[in-house]
């Protein structure tokens, strides 16, 4: 059974198995790797959100932040980026987060991420 969040991801995109939903925690942050590209997942609601895990602002890790009202916030200097936009939210940082599609399919969580092939 497909329970897809959003609708299929757009041309020379790919979806990428990134982990097993029994291991996303509600409000968890969870940092993985697709490939090249850090990732943080995050589940809130029941729903599983996808940013770019260094911050926009300096170098930072947001798997090592933590989850407030909507927003994951950076550990080193407290911006927050609205979980279901990217979007920074808060100084100092000011360039949004990357928005990734997810997909769950048969208990497994997969990430949409740029074709390399094309
Ligand atoms: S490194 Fe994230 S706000 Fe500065």
């Amino acid at each position: 059974m497909i329970e897809d969040q959003d609708a299929r991801p757009p041309g020379h995109m790919k979806f990428v198995r990134v982990a097993g939903d029994d291991e996303l925690g509600e409000g968890e942050l969870h940092g993985v790797s697709v490939g090249e590209v850090p990732v943080l997942l995050v589940r809130l609601d029941g729903h599983v959100y996808a940013l770019g895990r260094i911050c926009t602002h300096e170098y930072a890790d947001l798997a090592e932040g933590s989850v407030e009202n909507g927003c994951v916030v950076c550990p080193l200097h407290g911006s927050k980026f609205d979980l279901r936009t990217g979007e920074a939210l808060t100084l100092p940082a000011i360039e949004p987060e990357p928005s990734y599609k997810v997909l769950i399919e048969n208990r497994v969580v997969y990430v949409a991420v740029q074709d390399a092939e094309h």
